[in-house]
């Protein structure tokens, strides 16, 4: 082959590689999360001006809390509810019981690392707080919860790899009593009737 012609197929070649470089870098580009801040933009827009109102009011040591809070659950949905995400937890939660009730550490472990992970509700976690919670105060204690949640969950995974069912089962029930703390500070009673006299 005549070396003008080869050094064309190298050249195209070389074009090639570079174009597909440059499509899969624009690609990891469009991928990467998107800065929390512009990512709480993106919500605030999504509230009623009365919640929008309550969340600009709280300080920015609380908001900045809560921002970092929200961008490291990159697993969003435009969705789910609040609700059917606990529905979720939940389900992974039962599914930790029987891996360790089973001596199944890699169930346990996948389905604790699954429930670490879990979405993160349509709006994120402010609209579906009653408007009264939606202050430093109880706000402040979010992250608390998700670390006692979360972090204990990976915890868990860990153990469970290691084989250590007794450790599983300690963190396991560590979880539950931050599930309960948080329900008992912002859940009201689930599915209450207005139809029952006294209701209102
Ligand atoms: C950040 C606080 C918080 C944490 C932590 C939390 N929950 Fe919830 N959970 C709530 C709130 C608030 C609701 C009510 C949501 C609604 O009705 O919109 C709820 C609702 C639920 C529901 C739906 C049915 C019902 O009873 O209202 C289930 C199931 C549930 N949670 C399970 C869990 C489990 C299991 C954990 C722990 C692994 C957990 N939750 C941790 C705040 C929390």
């Amino acid at each position: 082959m005549p070396l003008k012609s080869s050094m064309k197929i190298v050249s195209l070649g070389v074009a090639a590689v570079l174009g597909a470089a440059l499509l899969v870098g624009t690609q990891a580009l469009a991928e990467q999360p998107v800065p929390a801040q512009q990512q709480m933009q993106k919500m605030l827009q999504m509230y009623k001006p009365e919640l929008r109102e309550k969340v600009m009011a709280l300080s920015p040591e609380t908001r900045q809390q809560l921002m970092q809070m929200l961008s490291i659950h990159t697993n969003r949905s435009n969705k789910a509810t609040f609700r059917q995400v606990m529905q979720e937890v939940m389900s992974d939660y039962q599914a930790i019981s029987v891996g360790i009730a089973t001596d199944n550490g890699e169930m346990a472990a996948d389905a604790a690392r699954r429930l670490a992970g879990h979405r993160l509700p349509k709006g994120g976690l402010y609209p579906y707080f009653s408007l009264e919670n939606i202050n430093d105060t109880d706000m402040g204690i979010l992250p608390a919860m998700n670390a006692a949640v979360e972090g204990t969950a990976l915890k868990l995974a860990e153990a469970a790899d290691r084989g250590d069912m007794a450790e599983a089962a300690g963190r396991l029930s560590e979880i539950m009593v931050a599930c309960v703390g948080c329900h008992q500070k912002f859940r009201g009673q689930p599915g209450v009737s207005k139809m029952l006299l006294g209701a209102d």
